[in-house]
C-alpha cells in the first residue's frame, strides 16, 4: 500500500509512540488526524505539529460512539495506537485492560464494519506469546497462552481483528512490538532506573532477578518498521513482529544506565516469584523478526545501541530530570 499523501486517524496519537508516528506520517505527505482523550498523553507532544495544515487533533475518548465515528470520517487508513500500555496495571484491575484495550479496539471495529475500504493498522505486542518455547520467536508460533491480563487483552483484540477481517472484510495489519524505548516513553525499566537513580545514586532496586530478558528497539526504528511494512505489502492481513535482533537482560540495563551516569549503585532486586519483576512480566522475550527481514527491513539499532541513544538524548535533552 501506498502510505504517501494518504488521509489518516492516528489514535492514542498524543502518545509515546503515537505522536512519533504522526510526525513521520506528516513528513510523508499524509493528512493526519489524531484522536486522543489525554488520558496519558499530553498535547504538548504534538504541540509542534498544531501548525501545520494538514495536522488535526481531536480530543475524544474512543469508548464514546461518537468520538469514534468523528474520528473515522474521511479517513482511508486507522492506526489504532490508543490503549493502556501499562502491564503492571492489569493484575490490580484487569477491567482497565479490557475496557480501555478491549472495548475501545472492538468499538473502533464496529465504526469500521459498514466502511470496509479503510485499513486498519493495530499495535499489538510481544505479551501475547507468554512464555514461549521458541527463542526468537516466529509469528505463526503457537498456542499463544498470554501471561498478563494486558497480554491476554491484546490477544482478544487480534482475535477481534481476525474475525472482522474474515467477517466483515475490514483489511489490516497487526504489529506485534517488543520493548519500545525513546526519551519520552512513560514507562519501562530504563526510565525506572533513571529516576530511581536520580533520587539516590547509590542503591538501584531492580524489579526481579536481573536476569530477565527482552529486546529493546528505539521508537524512531518501530515507526520505520511499521510504514515500511505496509508499503511493501498488499496483503489484506498481516501480522509482523517488530523488535531489536538481540535481547538484553535486566541486569545490563542497569549496568548501562549507572556507567552513563557515572554512579556504581548497590543493586537490590525485588519483585515476584520465579525471578519475575511483577505478576505477569515474561522473563525471557526475543522476538524474530526475519519476516520483516525478507521483505528488506532491518532496525538501525540493536538494543544496546537503541538503550545507549535513549541515554544519551535524556542527558541532554532533559538535563534537569537527571539532577544528582
Ligand atoms: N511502548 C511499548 O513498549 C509498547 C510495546 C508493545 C505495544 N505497545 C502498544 O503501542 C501502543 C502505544 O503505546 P505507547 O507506549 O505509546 O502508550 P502511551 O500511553 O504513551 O499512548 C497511548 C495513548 O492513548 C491514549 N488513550 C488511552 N485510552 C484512550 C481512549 N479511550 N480514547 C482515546 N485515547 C486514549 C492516551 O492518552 C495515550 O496518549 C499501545 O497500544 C501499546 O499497547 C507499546
Amino acid at each position: 500500500m501506498r502510505i504517501k499523501g494518504k488521509k489518516v486517524l492516528v489514535t492514542g496519537g498524543v502518545g509515546f509512540i503515537g505522536s512519533k508516528l504522526a510526525e513521520s506520517l506528516l513528513k510523508l505527505g499524509c493528512r493526519v488526524r489524531v484522536i486522543d482523550d489525554l488520558s496519558v498523553g499530553s498535547i504538548e507532544a504534538v504541540r509542534p505539529l498544531l501548525k501545520n495544515k494538514n495536522f488535526e487533533f481531536i480530543k475524544g475518548d474512543l469508548l464514546e460512539e461518537g468520538a469514534v465515528k468523528e474520528g473515522l470520517e474521511g479517513r482511508e487508513v486507522v492506526f489504532h495506537f490508543a490503549a493502556n500500555p501499562d502491564v503492571r496495571a492489569g493484575s490490580a484491575d484487569p477491567w482497565t485492560h479490557l475496557e480501555q484495550n478491549v472495548i475501545v479496539t472492538y468499538r473502533l471495529l464496529e465504526g469500521l464494519r459498514s466502511q470496509p475500504s479503510k485499513t486498519l493498522v493495530f499495535a499489538s505486542s510481544s505479551t501475547v506469546y507468554g512464555e514461549a518455547e521458541e527463542i526468537p520467536t516466529r509469528e505463526p508460533y503457537g498456542p499463544l497462552l498470554p501471561i498478563s491480563v494486558y497480554g491476554a487483552s491484546k490477544l482478544a483484540c487480534e482475535a477481534l481483528i481476525s474475525a472482522y477481517f474474515n467477517t466483515f472484510k475490514v483489511s489490516s495489519m497487526i504489529f506485534r512490538l517488543a520493548n519500545i524505548i525513546g526519551p519520552t516513553s512513560s514507562h519501562g525499566a530504563l526510565i525506572d532506573f533513571v529516576e530511581k537513580l536520580k533520587r539516590d545514586s547509590r542503591q538501584l532496586e531492580i524489579l526481579g532477578d536481573g536476569t530477565q530478558k527482552k529486546s529493546y528497539l528505539y521508537v524512531d526504528d518501530c515507526v520505520d518498521a511499521i510504514i515500511y511494512a505496509l508499503e511493501h505489502t498488499s496483503k489484506p492481513f498481516e501480522i509482523f513482529n517488530v523488535g531489536a535482533m538481540d535481547c538484553l537482560s535486566v541486569e545490563t540495563i542497569a549496568d548501562l544506565v549507572s556507567e552513563r551516569m557515572g554512579v556504581a549503585p548497590r543493586y537490590v532486586f525485588r519483585g515476584e516469584e520465579g525471578g519475575r519483576g511483577w505478576k505477569g512480566d515474561v522473563r525471557l522475550s526475543w522476538l524474530s523478526i526475519d519476516k520483516l527481514k525478507r521483505l528488506g527491513w532491518e532496525p538501525k539499532n540493536n538494543s544496546e545501541q537503541s538503550i545507549r541513544r535513549v541515554l544519551d538524548e535524556l542527558l541532554e535533552s532533559f538535563p534537569d530530570k537527571i539532577d544528582f
